[in-house]
């Protein structure tokens, strides 16, 4: 069984599930082979130091921090487990965790080492990645020249009027994409790159005949993996035109999940790791700003939003995460949704005010690095900021009151802590005059609390008012449905109630796009739903066997079961005892629970 945290740190079974085999040629024995030739201890003391003590290996959690051990690994059975945080797992969970891997790429590199050959399909092609990174890194090689080359005079002389310092450029490996229509293509294809392999590396656009470099005439700014590998591109115009869009990239790949990777976390994760918190920037020329000022904590989420995988990943290393972005209203608002991410993860969001100038960028070469500096240092925690901005509008104006509160209880709804949540219910309390019951009424659930018998109405005690909760079954439902999204029809049919909850209401309303962009779209699939619907689908995906479609219809019944079970709790609760209707409809109930049990259960 394995366990994944809660955002209230409850220990959360997710895995139950996990120990179905099928060799229905789903790739499910390759998984079993690559775990099987893999040795989680070796794995795992890698990175922690492990002191054998009886039948298990004992360290310090890489996940939390700690100063005694309480992290422990279990060679026998394959698993680790930390008592402090309640993080566990097998081999690949930990290095899901660890490197914020999806499940094929820690499936992928386990193969890798342990040289087992996988099926394209199950490692979401180990060798095609291998390809296509060779392919951006031969790629990477040609814009670096391209900029030194004479033809990449135009492109000097726009990094030299943006002020960046050759140090820098260097740093970060920009370069010059000629105004060629096959400059790299033809570079590559005389290396002997096949052009499919450019093409499906996002770095050239098919067409009727042949195909064209997708950057041209642009800085190049390469995109990393963590440990420093090209994934990725963006590519700079160099006049500014109205009519050519500012910057270009590369669409996601199979190396390229616009969901996981921050731009400049090569370079960052050693301050993360000596205890600075990450900063996160807007833009690449942001990134390359607070780097400049010896910020070297900031990474570039590159105008995306930013994403339950990507807070994950920081969560790692940090507590604390500074956001610092454009200071105009689409930056506001990113800075909004970024903080309902990271609320929700347990994780401190402060915000710096770049006073008059735009960004970093514009900071950093109006009044030089000291001034992002002290721009960084005089951080406010976001809501700290948005009270206080907020005083002297809601005391003289109610409406604005009225949206600014409900504002703040959409914020304070999304964080984890619940003290720091009751806290500043308080502070808002003392600085606005809002009464703290106000605040904690949630803005979204219109569920009445289960138990409350003050309205022994038959209308009030409706199914579609049982409170559902997130629930072990569910996940693993979940998790089958993205392996197998062509069940969900059969699902919803079976289940129609399951739509009752948001939560699903909004998986299914996306669905169709995920059944068309396939499983590995997962990461940036997800984002389009609430954070609520995020959260299930990333305990989903971090369920660590793929599950088999025969079981699909199993979980939807016992999510069924469950449900009932739960709705009949709740009726007996509130029901008035000498109603018949009411009592009849929980006999009911009842039987149909006790009837869905006795049902045919398929072997394990
Ligand atoms: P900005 O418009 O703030 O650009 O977009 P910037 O980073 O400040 O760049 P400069 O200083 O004008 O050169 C922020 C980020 O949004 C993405 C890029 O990642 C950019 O860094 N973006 C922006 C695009 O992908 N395409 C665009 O056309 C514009
Ligand atoms: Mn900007």
């Amino acid at each position: 069984m394995l366990a994944s945290r809660n955002p209230d740190g409850q220990a959360r079974i997710i895995g139950v599930v996990n120990r179905v085999r099928t060799d229905d040629g789903s790739g499910t024995a390759a998984v079993d082979r690559v775990r099987d030739a893999t040795d989680i201890a070796a794995v795992i003391g890698e990175t922690v130091t492990l002191r054998r003590r009886g039948q298990k290996l004992w360290g310090l959690c890489p996940f939390h921090a700690e100063k005694s051990p309480s992290f422990s690994v279990d060679p026998a059975r394959q698993l680790f487990y930390c008592f402090g945080c309640q993080v566990g797992g097998n081999v690949f969970t930990f290095l899901m965790r660890r490197d914020g891997k999806s499940f094929p790429e820690a499936l992928a590199e386990l193969a890798d080492r342990a040289g087992i050959a996988l099926p394209d399909r199950v490692g979401q092609g180990g060798g095609r990645r291998t390809a296509l990174l060779a392919v951006l890194s031969a790629a990477q090689q040609y814009f670096r020249q391209a900029l030194l080359d004479s033809g990449g005079q135009v492109g000097r002389a726009y990094l030299e009027r943006r002020g960046l310092p050759a140090s820098t450029v260097s740093d970060f490996g920009l370069g010059w994409a000629p105004d060629e229509w096959e400059g790299l293509l033809g570079s590559l294809r005389r290396l002997g790159y096949p052009v499919a392999d450019v093409v499906e590396a996002g770095l050239a656009v098919e067409r009727d005949r042949g195909a064209y470099d997708r950057l041209r005439g642009r800085i190049t700014f390469p995109i990393r993996d963590p440990d420093g590998r090209v994934v990725g591109f963006g590519g700079r115009a160099v006049v500014d035109d109205a009519g050519v869009p500012k910057y270009l990239n590369t669409p996601e790949t199979a190396v390229y999940h616009k969901g996981r990777i921050l731009y400049g976390a090569d370079r960052a994760r050693a301050a993360w790791s000596e205890g600075r918190a990450p900063i996160i920037v807007e833009g690449y020329m942001d990134v390359l700003a607070m780097h400049r000022a010896g910020l070297f904590e900031a990474v570039g989420s590159l105008g995306t939003a930013l994403t339950v995988e990507h807070v994950r990943y920081l969560r790692r290393f940090t507590s604390e995460v500074v956001c610092a972005y454009d200071q105009d209203p689409a930056g506001q608002e990113a800075m909004r949704r970024a903080f309902m991410v990271l609320a929700a993860e347990g994780i401190a969001v402060s915000s710096v005010d770049y006073q008059t100038a735009k960004d970093a960028d514009e900071l950093l070469s109006a009044k030089g690095p000291e001034a992002l500096v002290a721009a960084v240092q005089g951080r406010m925690p976001y809501l700290a900021r948005r009270i206080r901005d907020g005083q002297a509008a809601v005391h003289v104006h109610p409406e604005a009151k009225a949206r600014a509160v409900r504002e703040m209880r959409e914020l304070l709804d999304a964080m984890a802590d619940a003290v720091e949540r009751t806290e500043y219910a308080a502070l808002l309390e003392r600085a606005w005059g809002v009464e703290q019951k106000i605040l904690s009424q949630p803005s979204r659930a219109k569920q009445g609390p289960a138990g409350n018998n003050s309205e022994k109405t038959r209308h009030n005690m409706r199914r579609s008012e049982v409170n559902l909760g997130p629930q072990g079954v569910e996940v693993n439902l979940l998790a089958s449905l993205i392996q197998f999204p062509d069940l969900m029809e059969g699902v919803l049919a079976a289940l129609p109630e399951l739509c009752r909850d948001p939560r699903w209401e909004a998986i299914r309303d996306h669905w169709p796009a995920l059944a068309q962009e396939g499983a590995a779209s997962l990461a940036t699939w997800m984002v389009r739903l609430p954070p609520a619907a995020q959260e299930l689908v990333t305990a989903a995906a971090a369920v660590p066997w793929p599950v088999s479609g025969d079981l699909v219809m199993e979980l939807a019944q016992q999510v069924k079961t469950q449900w009932r079970e739960r709705e009949w709790r709740h009726l007996k609760s509130v029901a008035d005892p000498d109603d018949p209707v009411v009592s009849a409809e929980i006999s009911q109930l009842f039987q149909e629970i006790s009837a869905s049990k006795r049902a045919p259960r398929r072997e394990g």
